[in-house]
This record gives structure tokens, sequence and C-alpha cells, in this order.
């Protein structure tokens, strides 16, 4: 072969060599400047961050402070029976007078209360719902539960604690949860709170029915 093709690929290698080596320093290199920014989407865009100025307004901040008399959602307490489950201080055992208690709304209050609860709760409300289930079964692994793991069970509804809870009681766990338990107050809405809270009272009552609980036309067809 030609020593001057020899040498010149020699020479072309060298020269290729040199980009990898540049972008390789600059990308271990500490630099004041911006990078190169091809695709620019979002990442670079007039805003204002927290604790700077802003001229928009006379105090100059650009962190605004709460507007005075602005109502966060949901906390209007214009009804406190109706949003809050309170009246007068103490929890709610009525339901509130703009809501109308019928077999409808009992069996609303059934569907949410399987679609929400029963997972947890069961269908029963004693706690035995497929998430416990599974849980039980986790902490019981041979080798022991994965590390980091614990379960607080889902309450049974029937225990006298929770069984005798006012209803109002029941629809504020619903809406904001309780210990370990999360709130539905974002996904369920206020009237099917109500209805799931309605619902966990007549399975309740279920639970220590006694025969005056039952139409009397339909007695006979219970008797044992
Ligand atoms: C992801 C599981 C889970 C779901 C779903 C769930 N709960 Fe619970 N619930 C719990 C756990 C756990 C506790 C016990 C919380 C604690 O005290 O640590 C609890 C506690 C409760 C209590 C007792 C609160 C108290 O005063 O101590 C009530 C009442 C209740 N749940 C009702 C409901 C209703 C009604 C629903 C459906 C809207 C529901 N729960 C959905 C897990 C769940």
């Amino acid at each position: 072969m030609p020593r001057l093709i020899v040498y010149s690929v020699m020479v072309l290698l060298m020269v290729a060599l040199i980009p990898p080596v540049v972008a390789a320093r600059t990308r271990s290199d500490e630099s004041p400047a911006r990078p190169i920014h091809i695709i620019q989407d979002m990442d670079i865009q007039a805003k204002y961050k927290t604790q700077t100025r802003n001229p928009l307004y006379a105090d100059q901040r650009s962190m605004r402070p709460e507007v005075v008399g602005a109502v966060a959602r949901g906390e209007t307490m214009l009804d406190t029976h109706l949003e809050n489950g309170v009246v007068g201080g103490d929890w709610a055992d009525t339901l509130p007078s703009s809501l109308k208690l019928d077999l409808d709304f009992v069996e609303r209050g059934q569907q949410r209360y399987n679609i929400y609860c029963a997972t947890c709760h069961g269908w029963n409300g004693m706690g035995n719902g497929p998430v416990n289930k599974r849980a039980q079964e986790l902490m019981n692994y041979a080798e022991g539960p994965p590390e980091g793991t614990s379960w607080t069970q889902a309450r049974n509804l029937h225990d006298p604690g929770w069984s005798e809870q006012p209803i109002g009681q029941i629809y504020n766990t619903i809406t904001n949860g309780k210990n370990s338990m999360a709130g539905y107050g974002s996904q369920v809405s206020l009237n099917d709170r109500w209805a799931i809270a309605v619902y966990v009272k007549a399975l309740q009552r279920s639970q220590n029915a006694t025969m005056q609980d039952v139409p009397p036309d339909q007695r006979a067809s219970l008797r044992p």
C-alpha cells in the first residue's frame, strides 16, 4: 500500500478523535454558560420564581398572599351539617334536611360503598376485604414481610367503637379520612358521601336487627 494512503488514513483517524475528546472534556468541566439547548420545549420560559420581585404588584412580591375574603373549595361553611357533618359543634346524628332518605338513596350508597370501601372494609363491613387478605398474605410470607411492610387493618365497622358513631362522624371519615385511611372528599361527591354514610349505618343496624325492623307484612317469610 502506498505510504501516502497509510499516512492519510492515520491523520484522518487522529482528526476524527478530536470531537469525542472535546465532548468528553466539556462534559466533565463546570461552566457558568448555559448548555447548548437544541430542543427547547418549555424548559426556558419567562416566569417569576419564589422570593423574587414582580413589578406588576404594588408590594413587588412575586409570591401572592391569600386574597382577603376568598373561600377555598369545600370551605363555604354555610351549612356545617351538610358540609362537615357537624351540628352545634357535635357530630350530627341526623341526615341534612336537604337530602331525601329513601330506598334509592340507600341503594346508591350501597353501590358506592361496594366500589369505594368494600375493597378494604369488606362487603359486610367487617374489615375483611380483598386488600386486607392480600396484606395478610404479604405479612405471613415464610421469610416474613418485606422490609418496611406494615399493615393497619381496615376497621370492623360493627365493633362498638364504630357502630355507635353518629352518621356525621362517618361522613367526616369518608370526606377527610382518619389516621391511616385516606379521605374520599376529592373523589366522591358530597351527596354520594352522605349516601355511603347512610348505607354504613344501615349495614351496622343489619347486624343487630330485630323482627321489629322488618315491615310487618314480610315478617312471616323470615321466621326460621
Ligand atoms: C385502602 C383501604 C380502605 C378503604 C378503601 C376505606 N377504608 Fe375506612 N379505614 C381503613 C383503615 C386502615 C382504617 C383504620 C384507620 C386508623 O385508625 O388507622 C379505617 C377506618 C375507618 C372508619 C373508622 C374511623 C374512626 O373513627 O376510627 C370508618 C367509619 C371507615 N373507615 C369507613 C370507610 C368508608 C365508608 C369507606 C369508603 C368510602 C372506607 N372506609 C374506605 C381503610 C380503608
